[in-house]
């Protein structure tokens, strides 16, 4: 990629001129929308250039005026240049639009007949000409005029009449948050009283099939209000809180003021559609979107650079919620599991990049799990070094210094400087350097002394080949061997790059539990023999590391199986077994503690220990422990899975969903014994989805499922949401080689539709994921992937990058896989007309 394409944080220049008020007059028409803009613009007083710039694409210019009088801008196709007074002025602008065409799903487009916007991150720029950057913030009057029975926008509304509605959003917001809904849609209602006794309005707005998906969204979003005031002394700020739903969508949900905008997936749900897993899915994003409006609405970013200012603190505060209303530990070690399968891996391949980057190309390529999952263990870091009061505190400072602001990561962490009287200096590496930190600890024991020495080493990453120590807390126990803890969990702050910590008056050797809850996002390299680790496995007193440590066996288990050939370990399926029949543990943890890491994960683990992962090998193994565990289990597995049912109405909550996942992961080892008579049983009986798919995944996976398949279809047809997981599920469950075979077959099928992303993921993303399907020796799944990147490129370029990612650990591979995953990329970009975004991508990938 070119450098001069690059952005680069540190030319950042405020802007020449700063927006007051925009108003906006929408007349809806699929091919032909016109959108005229009324702008009052005035010289920033923080910027000695006057040149007139506003952002624009994909727009056609009708008419344009300053201060009333007609004027002839220049126009590119990235914007428009004009002469501009060097006084406050009106800026008017006729513009446009075709979102019938805009397959991009970026700025206005429709979807099911249905208009929607996008904005985030540059959408606005292709439904107006603006300064489409978040530090220019101005307050939003909309008028929307279209032959549709609902239109809204951000804000309060204050007229409307047929055919037309009027909105007014007081709050000042940058263009990114900018959204505009019209359409044949139903509302399911309801309200929230806020705690100073504000009555706020919420609707949930569907298409009208969908109305009976709404209820549990309505309490999610309610929960989230109460939390956000609880927590963070956060109330709501509108008399108007709007959710819609849209099919066509190219991420999760965007937290547009006022009217949060929803993949369909991430908000419709009931028992009989959506599984556990969805359930708590859409609960965690429902919050996250609310507590956008304050991390991230209220004060918001400067620049896209600083996005994790918003994204890494919105998902810590979505993770705290999930904790606080489920189980605090199966919360963690689900994200850590979700961390290390897509974070890791990107941090330890040619996409590596900070959490606050400082170069891009496209800025679309950057909402990664860096960002986001990297930037919420920054946050908890954060308040892990400065203990919960003064998070408390220096977040409070944070909203009332900056409130209505656009802000960076240098702002966000001199409150906490502030507050604590702390020096972050060191800590900011976290946000500039990229790559995982791998941490090393030895231990001595001696005249009651017990010391922990640690090293840290950061490996080199694109465009960063020295890495500086980072800020590493630790959080350590120690237990005896009895099992007792006889050092409760102390944080040990490492600053340097080799430092050494004592525990006095110890009468025997401690057994350490080293990062507990997951302390840092690191890599531990520990050399602990495989007793210990089945020790801290039964008796460790902090459940993520009891996890961890079975975590930690079963990879060592595997690694010895996929290079020496070794057979199953006794002592791992032993203390598998104590755990999974420990009625007195939660149950969804022993779920936890039932499942292998996955075969990416132990894919990277081989790559690291100087090995060549081989996908066959690695699948074999994962099968052969599997059988292995089920063997082991024999007596008990019908017992476990009978005394887990969940009697009576479904409901999603942590506790009866806790009850099911562990009776289905017995389900899932049964099947291997009893010719998945039981998981035939459940298909046939199951009265919600979560019965009906795990049934459904069992007949699949072991060569039973054609008629369940067949039956599946035919009962939901009708609802497209759980179609995309009939085509995932097809794709997941294959055997390595039929992978590919079935994911091109499902391209044929009548309902497949590349235009639509979840569709398109459906499949693809489950191929990309099923990694012996996808590594396939002959690579006949890298060809089917990229033949579909291909096509999908012009129709939808974001979604297009972000699927390219599934290259991005192609140098982990032998030889062979490395030439035929090569010689893929370098076909996509070859490809005529590229996008920017792909190119980029497969560029970063190549490099
Ligand atoms: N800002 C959205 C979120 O994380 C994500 C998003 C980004 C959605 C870009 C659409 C486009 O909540
Ligand atoms: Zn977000």
């Amino acid at each position: 990629m070119p450098d001069s394409q690059k952005i680069y944080l540190k030319d950042y220049t405020p802007p020449a001129y700063l927006v007051d008020t925009v108003h906006l007059t929408f007349k809806l028409s699929p091919n032909a929308t016109r959108v005229n803009s009324k702008i009052r613009f005035r010289p920033n007083p923080d910027s000695d250039s006057r040149d007139f710039f506003v952002h624009g694409e994909h727009l056609t210019l009708i008419r344009a005026a300053i201060d009333g009088q007609e004027c002839s801008p220049v126009v590119t196709d990235k914007g428009l240049t004009a002469q501009a007074p060097d006084a406050p002025f009106t800026w008017e602008a006729e513009v446009e639009i075709n979102p019938q065409d805009n397959t991009a799903l970026e700025g206005l487009y429709m979807s099911n007949g249905m208009y929607c916007t996008q904005c985030e991150a540059e959408g606005f720029r292709r439904i107006t000409y603006y300064p489409d950057r978040p530090d220019v913030m101005a307050t939003f009057t909309v008028r929307i005029e279209g032959d549709l029975p609902v239109l809204l926008s951000n804000g309060n509304p204050t007229a409307s009449g047929d055919g037309w509605a009027e909105w007014h959003d007081p709050w000042p917001k940058p263009s990114y948050l900018f959204a505009l809904v019209a359409g044949d849609l139903r509302n399911h209602p309801d309200s929230f009283t806020t705690k100073s006794g504000r009555k706020v309005d919420l609707n949930i707005w569907v298409r009208p099939d969908d109305i009976d998906k709404c209820a549990f969204g309505m309490e999610a979003l309610k929960k989230s209000m109460k939390w956000d005031e609880d927590v963070y002394g956060r109330e709501y700020d509108l008399d108007l809180f709007n959710i819609v739903a849209v099919d066509d969508f190219n991420m999760g949900a965007m937290e547009n003021k006022g009217l949060n905008i929803f993949n369909s997936s991430c908000v419709l749900a009931s028992p009989e559609t959506a599984t556990d897993a969805n359930f708590e899915r859409i609960e965690a994003i429902i919050a996250h979107e609310y507590f956008h409006n304050w991390t991230g609405n209220r004060i918001t970013c400067r620049d896209w650079f600083q996005l994790c200012l918003k994204e890494g603190l919105t998902v810590y505060r979505d993770s705290q919620f999930t904790s606080d209303v489920r189980s605090r530990a199966v919360k963690r070690i689900s994200d850590v599991d979700g961390l290390r399968a897509v974070q890791f891996r990107e941090d330890n391949g040619p996409l590596a990049h900070p959490v606050r980057p400082d170069s891009f190309v496209e800025i679309n390529n950057f909402y990664t799990a860096t960002v986001y999952e990297k930037g919420a263990e920054v946050v908890g870091m954060l308040k892990r070094l400065v203990g919960d009061d003064a998070y408390a505190q220096a977040l409070d400072l944070y909203f009332e210094r900056h409130d209505g602001q656009a802000v960076t990561i240098e702002d966000w962490l001199k409150v906490f400087e502030d507050t604590t009287g702390r020096d972050l200096g060191q800590f900011m590496r976290w946000y500039s350097q990229a790559g995982t930190p791998r941490l090393t600890v030895t231990d001595d024991f001696k005249d009651s002394t017990y010391t922990l020495n640690f090293k840290q080493y950061t490996p080199p990453t694109p465009g960063q080949d020295v890495k500086q120590p980072q800020v590493i807390p630790i959080a350590v126990g120690l237990l005896t061997p009895n099992g007792d803890e006889v050092q409760e969990t102390v944080v040990l702050e490492m600053t340097k790059p080799e430092q050494s910590f004592e525990f006095k008056g110890l009468s025997s050797r401690p057994v350490p539990s080293i990062l507990r809850e997951f302390s840092a996002p690191v890599i531990l390299e520990q050399d602990t023999d495989n007793e210990t680790r089945a020790f801290l496995m039964a008796h460790d007193t902090d459940p993520f590391n009891r996890r961890e440590s079975g975590n930690a066996l079963a990879r060592d288990v595997l690694r010895r199986m996929i290079t020496d050939g070794a057979a199953p370990d006794p002592m791992y399926l032993e203390a598998k077994a104590k755990i999974l029949t420990d009625e007195a543990l939660d149950p969804a943890f022993r779920a936890l503690v039932m499942s292998l890491p996955t075969q990416e994960e132990l894919a990277q683990m081989l790559f690291d220990t100087g090995h060549t992962p081989d996908p066959e090998a690695i699948f074999n193994a994962t099968q052969t422990l599997a059988q292995a565990s089920a063997e082991r289990l024999k007596q008990d597995l019908p017992r476990i899975y009978a005394a887990h049912q969940v009697k009576g109405p479904y409901s999603p909550d942590a506790g009866p969903a806790g009850h099911r996942v562990l009776a289905n992961s017995a389900l899932w080892l049964l099947s291997r014994l009893d010719g998945c008579k039981q998981a035939q049983a459940q298909y046939d009986a199951a009265d919600n989805m979560t019965q009906q798919i795990s049934a459904l995944g069992c007949l699949q996976y072991f060569d039973h499922g054609a008629d369940a398949t067949q039956a599946f279809y035919d009962q939901w047809r009708h609802d497209r949401l759980v179609i995309d997981k009939w085509f995932a599920m097809q794709v997941s469950n294959t055997r390595p080689d039929q992978t590919v075979a079935t994911a091109q077959a499902l391209t044929e099928h009548a309902d497949f539709d590349m235009k639509n992303p979840n569709r398109f993921r459906a499949v693809f993303g489950a191929l990309a994921w099923h990694h012996a399907g996808f590594h396939q020796a002959d690579g006949a799944g890298y060809r089917l992937l990229a033949d579909w990147l291909i096509k999908l490129d012009p129709v939808n370029p974001q979604t297009t990058a972000r699927m390219s990612t599934a290259f991005q650990s192609w140098r982990r591979y032998d030889e062979g896989r490395q030439a035929l995953m090569r010689a893929e990329l370098e076909r996509i970009m070859s490809t005529p007309d590229l996008s920017g975004d792909t190119g980029e991508m497969v560029g970063r990938i190549l490099e």
